[in-house]
């Protein structure tokens, strides 16, 4: 490719909003859904090497153009960094879903940034190590946690056995699995939500959480859906954070009177996840939870019905 060829190139990847924790399984747990995401553009432009934010939309003028302040622009230099390319990168950012709406707004932010930037240069990075760059991003504005990230770069269901070194499992997603998310207007900055959770807790609960997520990661190798839905049970993070959001635990109680197999906190909240049989079942758990927020006296964004199995960071479109 000339210089000039590589100056003209661009490339366009979205990534997908991101249901993480799964209940018990706080920082370890999460999957990717369809019906939300961030679109990021990188172009190679001549100049001094680094990475620039050229724009972005969606955010109602509320996220840093500073790129070291921005997840995106963070997880691009990583990206540089660790492939040892010397280039300047300029990223144009759309956001396609709320900001603290615990659907991983940040982790989607840089997990298109982060691929679009490896494709742009080559593609000269496995997707571990773009998870890598996005864990640097996410530990910049919120902690560090990959469990949104995981799976917006990989898509499907991911667990993270450790962040240092990273090291990832797929699991499986059993047949039919539907998830259900409901986003009341009320916004939750994950830094807040992390920093109302307890610093310890009993061996008791502990043994409890441990086992709830082992039989998660059983379910699903053997799409026992009824194990999986009572297992989506937390008795540390959740409650902590359901103080916080208005109807929440309202709304997770009337998905599972509506039927859901489980039904919980969407990463740092507030919105309401629920795990259905069927999408036909995950609109009405959808629904009673809209119902549960509006008694609270909050209103909500139109619900996400998803397969529970969705695919990750794609390219959309581009030049290179
Ligand atoms: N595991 C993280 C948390 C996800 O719950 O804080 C943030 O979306």
């Amino acid at each position: 490719m000339t210089m000039n060829n590589q100056n003209e190139a661009s490339v366009t990847v979205f990534a997908p909003a991101t249901v993480a924790n799964l209940g018990p399984g706080f920082d370890i747990l999460g999957l990717a859904i369809e019906g939300a995401g961030d679109e990021v553009t990188a172009r190679r432009v001549s100049g001094a090497t680094g990475v620039v934010i050229a724009s972005i939309e969606g955010d109602g003028g509320v996220l840093p153009l500073d790129a070291a302040s921005n997840t995106a622009g963070i997880a691009a230099a990583h990206v540089l960094k660790m492939a040892g390319v010397e280039a300047r990168v300029e990223l144009s950012i759309v956001k396609g879903m709320p900001m603290g709406s615990g659907m991983g707004s940040s982790a989607a932010s840089a997990a298109a940034a982060a691929v679009a930037t490896n494709l742009l240069v080559g593609s000269p990075l496995r997707k571990t190590a773009l998870v890598e760059a996005c864990v640097e991003a996410e530990a910049a504005v919120s902690g560090r946690h990959a469990d949104n990230v995981a799976p917006a770069v990989l898509g499907g269901l991911i667990m993270v056995r450790r962040v240092e070194p990273l090291e990832l499992i797929r699991l499986p997603v059993p047949d039919g699995l539907t998830v259900a998310v409901v986003t009341p207007h009320f916004e939750l900055p994950t830094r807040q939500a992390r920093a109302a959770l307890p610093e310890a807790v009993s061996m008791g609960v502990m043994v409890r959480t441990m086992a709830n997520v082992a039989a998660i990661v059983s379910a699903c190798h053997t799409g026992d859906l009824a194990l999986l839905g009572r297992s989506i049970h937390d008795e540390i993070v959740t409650p902590a954070r359901a103080a916080l959001i208005p109807g929440g635990q309202a709304a997770m109680d009337a998905a599972l009177d509506a039927g859901a197999l489980g039904s919980s906190i969407s990463g740092a909240g507030p919105s309401i996840f629920a795990l259905c049989r069927s999408p036909r079942s995950a609109q009405k758990a959808a629904d009673a939870m809209i119902r549960a927020f509006k008694a609270a006296g909050l209103t909500c964004r139109p619900a996400i019905v998803s397969p529970a199995e969705c695919s990750g960071a794609r390219m959309i479109s581009g030049t290179i």
